[in-house]
């Protein structure tokens, strides 16, 4: 399973990078706008910026919502960069995008999707990434976790090719559940990855042994 990070910042995708495990970087418009990035130039920089710093795919979301505008601004993305994966929302407009970038060599990510219909969907126009929303599904009392174990059946019984990026992942379990159910992707914050790391019986057991290390 590939390791993403979910920010747009540069401090916390540095310290993923360091760890040696980082695969990838998306972000939304929400995270952009909380490191203060507006306007299309400080966009385009900044999105550039990402990709000088990790070797994988970044995906950069568009900010439109009809099929014209949609495709102008995700060609004007994916010329930043060869690793800029577009992001598309899952609207009729966006699938259609979707299908447009796929036939003319541009990789997307569908995001905003909260269903298996519409991970099929996406799958058919040709998505690169499908991004399912685990963590606002289980807020809303649904299963986040179940939704991608439906999903990774359904793309491995009808082979489709693109891949289950989980989203809006809010914990360490939520990866290790993600991992569990064949999910080929985990788009995480850093504090995720970083509780991955997290056993009291590891913190316990290495002060015992730097204790016992005293004696040798
Ligand atoms: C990433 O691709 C998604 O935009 C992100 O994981 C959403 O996370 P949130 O539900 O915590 O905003």
């Amino acid at each position: 399973m590939k390791f993403f990070i979910d920010t747009a910042n540069l401090a916390q995708i540095q310290e993923a990078h360091d760890l040696g495990i980082l695969d990838g970087v998306t972000t939304n418009p929400t995270l952009m706008a909380k490191e203060g990035i507006k306007g299309e130039a400080a966009i385009m920089k900044h999105y550039e910026a990402i990709c000088e710093m990790v070797e994988g795919d970044v995906s950069a979301e568009v900010l439109s919502t009809d099929f014209k505008t949609i495709v102008e601004e995700g060609k004007k993305l994916a010329a930043i960069h060869p690793n800029i994966v577009v992001k598309v929302p899952m609207i009729k407009d966006g699938v259609k995008a979707i299908k447009w970038f796929t036939e003319n060599g541009i990789r997307t990510n569908c995001t905003l999707v909260f269903s298996a219909g519409q991970a099929i969907l996406a799958a058919k126009a040709g998505a690169a990434y499908v991004s399912p929303f685990i963590g606002r599904i289980d807020d809303s009392n649904w299963d986040g976790v179940e939704l991608i174990a439906q999903i990774a059946q359904i793309y491995s019984i009808q082979g489709f090719k693109t891949e289950i990026l989980a989203a809006s992942i809010r914990s360490a379990l939520h990866i290790v559940k993600c991992a569990e159910v064949g999910a080929d992707v985990c788009t995480c914050p850093v504090d995720s990855i970083l509780g991955l790391l997290k056993h009291p019986l590891t913190d316990i057991g290495l002060a015992k042994f730097l204790e016992d290390a005293k004696k040798m």
